[in-house]
């Protein structure tokens, strides 16, 4: 496996972007800071699981675009239907057909309540749900779990966060936290009207399953507490289940919010929900007070729908996410196999579900580390796959990619060995580690 080194181009990119951008991206979780020196630094094209840099070199994706590819990249089928939504047109003064049949299939496919509201993105139908759920109860806050590292870029959530620099300090007591798995951390909450929680909302799963029934004791005492369970499934959906994570674990929320993986990568995201809930934004109860729900002029934009339809007619026809969990589960087992062959048990653990495993990179105390983490990301690069701490098994990760990924781990493991034997990673790792995205300083 020869090593990636030239990096010329994006260095020169990486130099001209921040002038221009903020951040340097769109997206913090994608800026150069997220990643070590030694890496593309921006992407010219993919195909399946392959993304091309700047530099021409070649890398197997591991995150898909956040994991909102669940395809993979340009896949045909999906390509074919944007285009042909495309030349017909994509916004128009009423709304199109296509919402009226991307709302049935939806609904028909994740069958997690009746009515659905979409937009463009996660952020936007995760605000929407507190919203909704505020003019629902007439209660004003909202309770989060704090190990689910992000719900939305607005105010309510990003307080919660050290980089909650520009919000007004009077939003910070609008969000309370509660931990995932610690079912009395919820009933503090939950117990006294004096919190005034509204909504409750969490992702059902993320890398330690729920223990001891939480899910369903968290759903009964939202229930008994007139608080409106809010499962967020913006990772989870389409990953452990076509219903989203809710249906592998039997629980059914009050409302639900979809988007990445749910369109192949296009943006394309869903509120749904119980009617008597969702229809406070409706325009049909004359005389009530109007809910301004999701009101955007690019929300129903036909080519999101178009994709989300054919990425559910494509998940369908080739039964996906059964085949992502199988080979996900192949491929973990290579990955604990090179873990043990490097003696690296106490240092590299991947974690959760087949359908989406993370690493988590220990120093020698055993301490997960952003070196250690970056210097496995640098290695992972250097071998021609763009590892950023997740591996999300799609569809385009076929043997061959795994194969190639499996490889790259192993030689980066004797790497990350030789790190640990050393005690640093110093000499190992070109330049500085790679930075937590929430954080109070720059
Ligand atoms: C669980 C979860 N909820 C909500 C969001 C927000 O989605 P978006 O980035 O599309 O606004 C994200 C995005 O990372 C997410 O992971």
């Amino acid at each position: 496996m020869n090593k990636i080194i030239n990096f010329t181009r994006s260095r020169e990119f990486s130099e001209q972007i921040h002038d221009l951008i903020p951040g340097g991206a769109h997206t913090y979780s994608k800026g150069d800071d997220q990643f070590p020196v030694n890496a593309p630094a921006a992407i010219t094209h993919g195909k399946g699981a392959h993304v091309w840099d700047l530099d021409g070199n070649e890398f197997i994706d591991c995150s898909m675009g956040l994991t909102s590819v669940c395809i993979g990249h340009g896949y045909e089928p999906v390509a074919q239907a944007v285009s042909e939504a495309a030349f017909q047109g994509t916004n128009f003064q009423r709304p199109a057909l296509i919402e009226l049949d991307a709302a049935r299939l939806f609904l028909e496919t994740v069958e997690s309540g009746d009515m659905v509201k979409f937009a463009k993105n996660g952020s936007t139908v995760t605000t929407a749900a507190v919203k909704l759920a505020r003019a629902y109860t007439g209660k004003n806050r909202v309770a989060i779990a704090r190990e689910h590292n992000f719900f939305s870029y607005d105010d309510w959530f990003i307080v919660t966060t050290p980089t909650d620099f520009g919000i007004p300090n009077d939003v910070r007591s609008m969000t309370a936290t509660f931990s995932y798995n610690d079912y009395a951390s919820v009933e503090a909450l939950l117990s006294d009207d004096k919190h005034d929680i509204a909504c409750l909302i969490m992702e059902p799963v993320k890398f330690d399953p729920p223990r001891d029934n939480f899910l369903h004791k968290v759903a009964a005492l939202c229930k008994d507490r007139g608080v409106v369970f809010v499962l967020d499934e913006m990772i989870s959906g389409f990953k452990w289940s076509l219903k989203g994570a809710q249906d592998y674990f039997g629980v059914k929320p009050d409302l639900a919010t979809w988007g990445k993986g749910i369109a192949n990568g296009f943006s394309a995201c869903a509120l749904t929900g119980r009617a008597d809930i969702m229809e406070l934004g409706g325009i049909r109860r004359e005389g009530d007070d109007k809910l301004f729900l999701i009101s955007t002029t690019h929300g129903a934009e036909t080519i999101g729908l178009a994709a989300m339809i054919a990425t559910i007619h494509e998940f369908k026809k080739y039964n996906m996410i059964e085949s992502n969990w199988q080979r996900g589960a192949d491929f973990k087992q290579k990955l604990e196999q090179a873990i043990q062959r490097h003696d690296l048990n106490d240092f590299l653990q991947p974690i959760g579900y087949a359908c989406l495993l993370a690493l988590v990179c220990r120093n020698p105390a055993r301490i997960p580390d952003d070196a250690y983490r970056t210097l496995m990301m640098q290695e992972m690069i250097a071998r021609g796959v763009l590892f950023q701490g997740l591996f999300y098994t799609t569809w385009s990760h076929q043997q061959a990619e795994l194969d190639h990924m499996a490889a790259a781990f192993d030689q980066a493991c004797a790497v990350y060995r030789a790190a640990i034997d050393i005690g640093s990673c110093a000499g190992l790792l070109v330049g500085r580690p790679a930075k937590p995205v929430f954080r109070k300083k720059i």
